[in-house]
């Protein structure tokens, strides 16, 4: 299948980013969301990333130019009915996203392919709400979107080889690298990365350490770019918590209970950088 008209619903942080790497590959994107301040908003975080490489050298002014050309921006997602490809990036929330692919279903042409970038949903049970649960998959790009090379596509039970193959392909184009996960919860990502951040929050509830300390030693120890403390905080905490509870019902397995810190902090609206405050405090 070739891919050319591609619309991204989610004008957020993600939404944003999904829209600027495909407008960077070439790729006509329509970038939809139901307000018009968040479209501008997802706009300006695009051109201040395509700014940033302009001045670094790494894109022409003329290249920045023509990925902003290639992005149109929509209220209305009826607007999907020539795409090919529709990938949602709204927030993690059952009902909304299968309200979204419920209308895509109806908007769309049978041979467009409906992505989802969930971090932690099934997509078998998004792809149930379609006519077409055989051209519905994960696309699960990592945040920075323009800056990490994963794309975590996850196969739903009934998603189809060339489904998958499409979506394979398109990545690449993207620039990135592809890695096949099947659909369970948390996929491979965050079934790892998760519990990591849930273990480093209890080494601070249990008094191990500060979170400096937790994180000058999986930075220094273990060469990540970012502590596990610093890395909640830029994820959002509350998304910490939501995922570790889709682990722990999906599994059933008390490994995966959260934190009470954490329920503690997004209790309080700390949830990281966003809000100002999580484990550090933000100006
Ligand atoms: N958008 C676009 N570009 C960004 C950016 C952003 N939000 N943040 C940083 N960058 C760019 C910078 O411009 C910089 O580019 P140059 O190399 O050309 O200068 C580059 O990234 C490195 O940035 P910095 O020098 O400012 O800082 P850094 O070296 O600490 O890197 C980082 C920043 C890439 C975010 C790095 O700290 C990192 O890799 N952190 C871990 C990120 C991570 O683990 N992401 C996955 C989160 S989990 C997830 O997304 C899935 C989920 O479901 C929860």
């Amino acid at each position: 299948m070739n891919i050319k008209n591609v619309m991204v619903i989610g004008a957020g942080q993600m939404g944003s980013g999904i829209a600027q790497v495909f407008a960077q590959s070439q790729f006509h994107v329509l970038l939809n969301d139901i307000s018009e301040e968040s479209l501008q908003n997802g706009i300006h975080i695009i051109e201040k990333n395509l700014n940033r490489s302009v001045q670094k050298g790494r894109i022409t002014e003329q290249e920045k130019t023509g990925t902003m050309n290639r992005l149109t921006t929509t209220t209305s997602i009826e607007d999907a009915k020539d795409c090919d490809l529709v990938i949602e990036a709204v927030i993690e929330n059952m009902d909304i996203k299968t309200k979204v692919f419920k209308q895509l279903d109806d908007i769309t042409k049978p041979e467009a392919i409906l992505a989802s970038n969930t971090s932690s949903l099934p997509i078998t049970e998004i792809a149930a709400v379609t006519k077409r649960p055989e051209k519905v998959i994960g696309m699960h790009f990592m945040n920075p979107v323009p800056v990490m090379k994963l794309v975590e596509i996850i196969r739903g039970l009934a998603t189809s080889d060339e489904t998958y193959q499409a979506i394979k392909d398109t990545t690449k184009r993207l620039q990135k690298t592809p890695v096949e996960v099947n659909d369970f919860p948390g996929f491979v990502s965050n079934r790892v990365l998760m519990p990591m951040i849930n273990e480093a929050i209890y080494s601070v509830y249990e008094g191990v350490a500060t979170p400096e300390a937790v994180d000058e030693v999986m930075k220094l120890g273990m060469n990540h770019p970012m502590g596990p403390l610093t890395l909640a905080d830029f994820i959002g905490l509350d998304t910490c918590l939501y995922i570790m509870e889709v682990l722990y019902e999906g599994f059933g397995d008390s490994k995966y209970r959260p934190c009470p810190l954490l329920r503690k902090y997004v209790k309080a609206g700390w949830l990281g950088k966003k809000a100002g405050r999580g484990f550090y405090v933000y100006e």
